[in-house]
């Protein structure tokens, strides 16, 4: 490799190595197991993959999971793949991976934070992080996939819009406006140019495409709108107030149906009234870039980007990830509907979730670095993730991270999923490498982002876990180095 390419050109060259891998397989007729994460971008991952091993006729499998453990592996081994793909998820586990499956070929399409190195010449990563582009913000597993997939045939062009759908899952729009950068850019203009992606500045509350209007003014909680947000009756008032009708016939009407004269007037009435209230940084947050999936359904969650993504993420988080990957494969009819109505279950259960927790005070400990919920065995561990990424937008003090765990009985563990926020991030804090090193201690496994991370931990370690927990994040913040010995 030329030392003078630009790291995306050596990421994409990455890729490229990792899809002559794909293609030398599949023409042997090699039996191809993919595995991948249980959430939006895991599963529009794996979709993407599938989509790419199918148009190679090549023989696979893929299994979506919450974790990679030794138990998994030994599942993987008892297959006896000629390829093994791990999407979404891998780079955290190297040492654990390289010992395990000494003699499989491996690709790891991952955008987490590194942990060992590959020695193993039958390993190939492919990992953001390694050309020193951001994993966290500048592409997921799901456009990673994407990259070798295209890398593999330039056919797979048409999976640009189920890569970036991954990375809307992985909240991965955070520049400017909601905007993409980097590797996830690439993705955008590649489904822009092949006329399967339109990106506009428009009102980006949630439900663009399928919410009546009240209510999506009604359930935003980003921007928070005093006044409007939780308020559903309040939100009619004022739309009545700007005359703008609510129903077309017999059929709510969603943002996406306003004129672009009812569009600016709603969207100035809307930032009057956050400045009425001094809301001035809100008022910013109101406008930014939205995604359309020109090839859908109008009215379809799968018109909208991030719509799509919070349907996929529901689909693997209520067991059911291969309705998700099905979509991601281009089914629709019979796998879109039966989706919808998981979708719905899903809310219920955060909703659920969410009331339990604000139930009780306690529920939410604050510690000296950080904020706790034990979601006890209350909380479905394959949600905690989604319910600690809501809370933690809604505290007090947005520099301390949200732990948030809950019981996984048949393994007698806990499952963690830390959330924090960029203001925390650039205080030092990186929730990854915490999760890694207490987990680590204490017989557990972990990592991830250093805004989003997760562990599982034996539930008689739990709370000596989460004091080392509010200890390192502690010595974050005070700028200390944590020791990085794996055996620490
Ligand atoms: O395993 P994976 O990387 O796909 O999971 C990422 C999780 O972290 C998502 O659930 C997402 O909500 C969260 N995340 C975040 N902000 C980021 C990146 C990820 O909140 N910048
Ligand atoms: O599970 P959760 O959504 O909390 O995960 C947050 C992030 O941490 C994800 O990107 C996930 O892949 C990662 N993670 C990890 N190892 C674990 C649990 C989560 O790398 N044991
Ligand atoms: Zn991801």
């Amino acid at each position: 490799m030329a030392p003078q390419q630009d790291p995306i050109e050596r990421f994409l060259s990455q890729a490229g190595e990792a899809s002559k891998v794909i293609l030398e397989v599949a023409q042997k007729g090699g039996f191809i197991h993919v595995f991948s994460h249980l959430d939006a971008d895991g599963i529009a991952a794996a979709g993407v993959m599938g989509k790419a091993l199918a148009r190679l006729d090549a023989k696979f499998r893929i299994r979506i999971t919450q974790q990679l453990d030794e138990k998994i592996i030994d599942e993987i081994i008892g297959d006896k793949p000629q390829l093994v793909i791990l999407t979404d998820f891998g780079s955290g586990y190297l040492d654990m991976l390289q010992q395990k499956l000494p003699s499989s070929k491996v690709l790891v399409l991952d955008h987490h934070q590194v942990n060992g190195t590959i020695s193993n010449p039958n390993f190939v990563q492919v990992n953001p992080h390694v050309f020193g582009i951001d994993g966290a913000s500048n592409v997921s597993g799901s456009g990673i996939a994407y990259f070798v997939a295209k890398a593999a045939s330039q056919a797979n062009v048409d999976l640009a819009p189920i890569a970036l759908v991954g990375a809307l899952g992985d909240m991965q729009d955070k520049y400017d406006q909601r905007s993409m950068q980097s590797l996830n850019e690439i993705i955008v203009n590649d489904g822009v140019a092949a006329g399967l992606l339109k990106v506009e500045k428009d009102l980006t509350f949630f439900g663009r495409e399928t919410r009546a209007i009240h209510k999506t003014l009604a359930t935003t909680t980003n921007p928070f709108i005093p006044g409007l947000s939780g308020e559903e009756d309040k939100a009619l008032v004022f739309l009545s107030n700007l005359n703008i009708p609510i129903k077309q016939g017999e059929k709510w009407r969603a943002l996406r149906d306003l004129t672009d004269e009812e569009r600016k007037r709603l969207c100035s009435a809307l930032a009057d009234h956050l400045l009425s209230k001094g809301l001035h940084l809100a008022v910013e947050n109101l406008i930014g870039y939205v995604y359309t999936l020109t090839k859908e359904e109008p009215n379809t969650a799968l018109r909208d980007g991030r719509e799509f993504a919070v349907l996929l993420n529901s689909t693997g988080r209520m067991d059911r990830p291969s309705l998700g990957i099905a979509i991601c494969m281009g089914d629709r009819k019979a796998a879109l509907e039966e989706s919808n109505k998981i979708l719905e279950d899903y809310r219920k259960n955060i909703n659920k979730y969410l009331g339990w927790v604000n139930e009780k005070p306690e529920r939410l400990r604050e510690l000296q670095n950080i904020y706790v919920i034990n979601g006890e065995s209350f909380i479905n561990e394959k949600i905690i993730g989604t319910v600690s990424s809501i809370i933690v937008s809604s505290l007090a003090n947005n520099e301390k991270p949200l732990i948030a765990f809950a019981n996984v009985e048949k393994e007698q563990a806990a499952k963690f999923s830390a959330r924090t926020t960029e203001a925390a991030i650039r205080k030092g804090v990186n929730l990854g490498e915490v999760m890694h090193l207490a987990s680590d201690t204490y017989g557990g496994k972990g990592g991830g982002h250093n805004i989003a991370a997760g562990a599982q931990v034996p539930i008689d370690k739990v709370e000596l876990f989460v004091k080392s927990v509010d200890e390192l994040i502690g010595k974050q913040l005070r700028g200390e180095k944590l020791a990085g010995n794996d055996n620490a």
